[in-house]
């Protein structure tokens, strides 16, 4: 008798007429009048359950297998058969059916089998793993995850685990989660009475990373072609559909690299993942485009066709003032581009991903390389339709003289960076990257409305729950 993840006992695989054992949870069961119960089968290896067929001979059917409820954990023993059913190749009839886990009180048990609203089920973070929903998007954002690290490793990129807790706000935005293990109610004070982190566990300030770029750019000017995939933190506090306190991030950085590369790197990068996703997660793709949105499995079949437009931030500000549109931010050169702006721009202008190019240099991060024009910097933002911004790059600030100005311009302290100057000491190229975030990759592949449940375990303010 062979043990069987319920994927591998649906495909039958050559075991027709075998006894075989699956494990997993009930979703359904019904009882026909025939005398014998079906009952449906998932252990969460593939987004369709295994039908059960059980008879009234077991001899735990009246005491037992008439009780079970959706959520009781359950071994099947039986054979598998061809199904009379749709959808599926086989079915198990059951010769043995051992309840491992009963739900207490299923008339409270918050995952019913039937659709809950994304807010509830956000309310109930660690029990959500059990509906359709959830199961495909844990399954599809595995698969992205794994095309992550395949995407670099054939081309020749190594993978940096760069620290989580760090000194440095790479992208002098200001916004990081102070890491301490002072005593908040008895806080060591200097002479100046300020608080004197030389008491602290790492004897100076430290914070949740914003981002590995800083500390991957080092092993860049060494091993050339790298990535840094890893948990970010950003305490910014939006209540957006979009952010996330904490959120990963995919961060590849490329020597002797400049902008045009990199974005040449992002869109073959994305379209790989898309195109892994089609591949290998077609049955909950399937599921996506049944119930959340109806074209998701075409528009990412559009954005694999489709060559990303490549515009001049100068420029799109230009189509935007002509475009007639009203829009409810300004928009005016040395303005960021807000979120109707991006969309604009790709969903009513172009049709398709577009990368922004070059952006003015007070708007943009410290270390992006200064264009020759003195006032834009050699940024990239890429835009994806429907949602916007899915990634932002930039080439390096490779030049130490110029980095040093754009330090002081953003009053940054240059002993404070003396390791991030040291490569522009030692050797400097230029170099780029960019940073993917890879929750609003999950949400645009599984056409979710919200950032929220892209993460098993959302934070965001005032969220931190399970
Ligand atoms: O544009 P950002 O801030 O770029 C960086 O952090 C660079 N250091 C990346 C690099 O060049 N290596 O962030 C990059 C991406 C954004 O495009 C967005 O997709 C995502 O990270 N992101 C967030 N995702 C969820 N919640 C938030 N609060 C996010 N902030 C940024």
């Amino acid at each position: 008798m062979s043990l069987l993840s319920v994927r591998e006992a649906l495909s039958g695989a050559g075991r027709e007429g075998q006894e075989v054992t699956v494990r997993g949870w009930v979703r359904t069961r019904r009882d026909s009048k025939a005398g014998l119960s079906f009952v449906n089968l998932s252990d969460g290896s593939c987004f369709s359950p295994i039908q059960i067929v059980a008879p009234a001979d077991l001899p735990n059917y009246e005491s037992e297998v008439k009780r079970l409820t959706s959520g009781c954990g359950v071994i099947a023993t039986g054979t598998l058969v061809p199904s009379q059913g749709q959808g599926q190749a086989f079915e198990m009839q059951a010769s043995a059916i051992e309840v491992v886990g009963w739900v207490e009180d299923p008339e409270t048990y918050p995952i019913q089998p039937k659709p809950h609203s994304l807010e509830f089920l956000r309310e109930v973070a660690h029990l959500r793993p059990r509906t359709n929903l959830f199961g495909a998007v844990t399954r599809i954002r595995h698969c992205l995850s794994q095309a992550v690290h395949r995407f670099f490793h054939e081309n020749g990129y190594y993978w940096i685990s760069t620290p989580i807790i760090t000194t440095s706000d790479a992208e002098g935005a200001g916004q990081m989660f102070r890491v301490s293990t002072l005593d908040l109610a008895n806080l060591p004070r200097t002479d100046k009475g300020a608080v004197d982190f030389s008491r602290d566990f790492f004897g100076k300030e430290t914070f949740l990373t914003v981002s590995g770029q800083l500390n991957v750019e080092a092993f860049c000017l060494s091993l050339s072609k790298v990535y840094t995939f890893g948990p970010t933190f950003r305490a910014e506090n939006s209540h957006t559909t979009r952010h996330l306190a904490e959120f990963w991030m995919v961060e590849p950085e490329i020597a002797f690299a400049d902008l045009v590369e990199n974005a040449n790197v992002a869109e073959a990068f994305l379209k790989y993942l898309f195109r892994a996703v089609l591949d290998e997660r077609a049955d909950d793709m399937a599921f996506i485009a049944e119930r959340v949105q109806k074209d998701a499995i075409s528009r990412l079949e559009a954005f694999i066709d489709a060559p990303f437009e490549r515009i001049d931030y100068s420029d799109a500000v230009s189509l935007l003032q002509k475009s007639g549109h009203k829009f409810d931010f300004p928009v005016e050169w040395g303005l960021d581009l807000q979120t109707e702006h991006e969309r604009w721009l790709t969903e009513q202008h172009v049709g398709r991903p577009v990368v922004v190019m070059n952006y003015p240099e007070h708007i943009k991060a410290f270390y992006m390389r200064l264009n020759d024009d003195g006032r834009t910097v050699a940024a990239m933002d890429v835009l994806a339709p429907g949602i916007g911004e899915i990634i932002g790059g930039s080439q390096r600030e490779e030049r130490l003289d110029v980095l040093d100005k754009r330090m002081a311009q953003f009053g940054l302290d240059p002993a404070h960076y003396g390791w991030y100057r040291d490569f522009r000491r030692y050797g400097t190229v230029p170099h780029a990257g960019f940073g993917l975030g890879f929750e609003r990759l999950v949400v645009y592949v599984c056409g979710l409305s919200n950032i929220r449940d892209a993460i098993a375990y959302p934070r965001a303010p005032g969220s931190a729950e399970f």
